[in-house]
């Protein structure tokens, strides 16, 4: 059996491949069918429990509740503790969604499996993420029991389930188009490029942050209505925002119990308040600056298809901007995107789920899609400087590079060891120097003195780097490869004195 899964920060969508057909997965939730999982997390008599089963905990104001696991996981490293639940780490946590999600899918859906079949799975994460959360999401996936087929970008997703519903008439108008996505989901903002012929889809370009989304729209809603911020309490604010039509002045807040979390206020319905009216444009107010980061981001992307001699404003090459992702359905950012965008923005049909029917349809052999995806963030060395005391960063490989790639750098060095620092990163400033979600990668040391050539790796990270500027007598050349499977490593080789050493670096797309 072959499914995609979006593993969302708010909802998990699940749609299988039957026949050439990409439908959703409904859940039998007691009774009531439902087409996604939440991710959530919570802690109930001591046991982790995700899912429906934590969503109901969270209404009932049960403590150590986490309302987006996905959200929580992305700041941290898969060996590290989730704050609030015990010693679990963020891959362990991931696990138990994705096993009890399984699980679900084998006992309480609509979809047929039999008995000990594999389910083979397409699974993406946001353009925007830093490798480990991609290496953390497939390494969840594996453990919970799930064989993993693939990992994609969730907006190129997006955009082959558009092209899916529109194989005719799109390569009718032109052979090769261009299409936007614009994803604003649970928890992450991500807008994409894709290019569209036939059934091959490539990611040219993609623009995004890492933490910005409906999530932060609860927020804003109990900041504007003084109400602390509490996981049970952004659950009633995303309740009353989803309510929203584009009318609507006020925000009517449902707030429960005085103090959801202590047994004692459950018990007294004295302390139920009253609903809170929030005025809308105090929210809206708030959110702005949000919604204006996403458009600049768009424009960004924009530009950067105007670099390559695509005009973004003829519509024979862009096809349109398509909107997925639940929060563009918050009315302020329907608003600002049809001033912006107007005519040009496509709505999903269903919007929750374009990504899990896009990831089906790419797992799907009968569909003979071919999917390229070009590197969506930067990576680079810091290096010492001359005076050893500096750091100079030299990018390796930028956004949008595509695999297969080999750089190569050549110098004389000035010290007896080299300490390269690696690390990948979301933008470069304009001096070129890294910005935005910065994540380090390992470090490397290598012995520019043939008098170490030898020394274990392990020894020339202790020893101090001595400067030498007899050394400038010897040629060092560093190999990058990147390969076709996303890995990065470097062979990094004293010339002068044949010796070489090969690091593996990790995954990057
Ligand atoms: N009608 C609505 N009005 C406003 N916001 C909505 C509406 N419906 C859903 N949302 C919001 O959309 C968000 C969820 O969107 P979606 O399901 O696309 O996210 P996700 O895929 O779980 O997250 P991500 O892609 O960031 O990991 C939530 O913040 C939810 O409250
Ligand atoms: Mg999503």
């Amino acid at each position: 059996m072959r499914l995609g899964i979006d593993f969302g920060t708010t909802r998990t969508v699940v749609a299988a491949v039957l026949d050439g057909r990409h439908p959703v997965v409904a859940f039998d939730d007691g009774g009531e069918f439902r087409e996604h999982v939440p991710g959530t997390a919570a802690v109930c008599d001591g046991e982790l429990v995700v899912g429906w089963a934590a969503a109901r905990a969270l209404a009932g104001g049960g403590g150590g509740a986490i309302r987006s696991i996905k959200r929580v996981v992305s700041a941290l490293a898969p060996d590290e503790p989730v704050p609030g639940l015990g010693g679990t780490t963020a891959l362990e946590l991931v696990v138990a969604f994705l096993a009890d999600l399984r699980t679900q899918l084998l006992t309480r859906s609509n979809l047929e499996v039999a008995a000990g079949e594999p389910l083979e799975v397409m699974v993406a994460v946001p353009a925007n993420s830093a490798s480990r959360q991609r290496w953390l999401t497939l390494e969840a996936f594996r453990r919970a029991g799930f064989q993993p087929v693939g990992l994609l970008n969730e907006p190129t997703a997006a955009a082959v389930e558009l092209a899916h519903r529109h194989l005719g008439d799109l390569a009718k108008r032109s052979p090769k188009r261009y299409v936007v996505v614009y994803d604003l989901g649970g928890g992450t903002f991500d807008a994409s490029a894709v290019s569209l012929e036939g059934r091959s889809f490539d990611l040219i370009a993609s623009e995004g942050v890492a933490r910005l989304g409906g999530d932060d729209f609860d927020e804003l809603i109990l900041e504007a209505a003084g109400v602390e911020v509490t996981p049970f309490h952004l659950e009633r604010a995303r309740e009353a925002k989803e309510a929203l039509r584009p009318t609507s002045r006020k925000l009517h807040l449902e707030l429960g119990p005085e103090r959801p979390d202590t047994p004692s206020a459950k018990d007294t319905s004295s302390t139920i308040r009253e609903p809170v009216a929030v005025d809308l444009h105090l929210v809206y107010e708030r959110a702005q600056p949000l919604i204006d980061r996403t458009l600049e981001h768009t424009e960004l992307l924009m530009n950067r298809l105007r670099d390559r001699g695509i005009d973004p404003d003829d519509p024979r090459e862009l096809g349109g901007i398509y909107l997925v992702g639940g929060a563009a359905a918050f009315p302020a950012v329907g608003k600002a995107l049809r001033a912006r965008f107007g005519k040009k923005l496509q709505l999903a049909p269903q919007p929750f789920a374009a990504t899990a029917v896009g990831l089906a349809i790419a797992a799907d052999p009968g569909a003979s899609v071919i999917i390229r995806e070009a590197i969506t963030r930067h990576f680079g060395v810091w290096r010492e400087a001359e005076d050893g005391v500096d750091k100079v960063f030299d990018p390796l490989l930028g956004k949008g590079a595509g695999a297969p790639a080999v750089v190569e750098r050549r110098y004389r060095p000035t010290h007896t060891i080299g300490h390269l620092r690696f690390l990948e990163c979301g933008a470069l400033d304009e001096g070129g120097q890294p910005v935005q979600d910065i994540v380090p990668w390992a470090d490397v040391y290598f012995p520019y003195d043939p008098a170490l050539a030898s020394a274990p790796a392990g020894d020339l990270g202790r020893m101090a780097s001595v400067r030498r500027t007899d050394l400038l007598a010897n040629e060092i050349a560093e190999t990058y490869t990147y390969a076709a499977d996303g890995t990065i490593s470097v062979t990094i080789a004293n010339l002068s004195h044949a010796y070489a050493r090969t690091f593996s670096l990790g995954a990057l797309r």
